[in-house]
């Protein structure tokens, strides 16, 4: 039998009460049997992005972000827009992914969790930027599953069951690209 792929959920925000951790969160919780979700952590304890820095050794925390990009089979993103653009602490993320070998070639997608009408800019720059990482980006897995506050519960996780079917889907859809994607390697 072969190991279920592994999908890394990564959030853009920093936030407690993040709707975008509620999207990743619910992830973890509704994904099938045959999917393997890992939540990525580390925002918060990556170093300002520095060129001087990104050599042997590297700073404890890119190189626990970059063996987790490696690791996995697929990365899911989900981030906030803030100011028309990327949230910079996780632009600062990316910038860290540059320099490393390990998001080339990986299938990527993401959930736009804000309102209709709103977070184009952040799909716009996100898009723009994993283009400069060599990211292969599974369109059929990005999606836009809006998020009001009232269906986020106590727990931090979506009670609305539509819409926690449609993130089902999106994990089924990237593992099923990234499958693809290995098949044609
Ligand atoms: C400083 C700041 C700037 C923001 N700028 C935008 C923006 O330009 N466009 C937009 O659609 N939403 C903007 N927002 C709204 C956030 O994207 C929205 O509140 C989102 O739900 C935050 O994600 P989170 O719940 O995961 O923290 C902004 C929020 C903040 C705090």
């Amino acid at each position: 039998m072969p190991t279920p792929p592994l999908i890394l959920l990564v959030s853009g925000s920093l936030r407690a009460g993040s709707s975008n951790a509620a999207v990743l969160g619910t992830a973890q919780a509704v994904a099938p049997s045959w999917i393997r979700t890992r939540l990525y952590e580390g925002l918060g304890a990556l170093p300002h992005f520095n060129p001087d820095d990104d050599r042997d050794p590297l700073p404890a925390p890119v190189a626990s972000l970059r063996a987790a990009v490696e690791e996995a089979d697929a990365v899911l993103i989900c981030t906030p827009e803030y100011a028309g653009t990327l949230p910079g602490s996780f632009k600062n993320l990316l910038d860290w992914t540059v320099g490393g070998t390990e998001i080339c070639d990986k299938p990527v997608a993401w959930v736009t969790a804000a309102a209709p009408g709103r977070g184009q800019g952040a799909e716009a720059t996100l898009r723009l930027v994993l283009g400069y990482t060599g990211a292969a980006v599974v369109e059929s897995a990005c999606a836009r599953i809006p998020v009001a506050p009232q269906i986020v519960g106590e727990d931090g996780l979506i009670t609305d069951p539509d819409v926690r079917e449609q993130i089902g889907k999106v994990l089924a859809l990237l593992a099923e690209g990234a499958a693809a994607v290995s098949r044609s390697e």
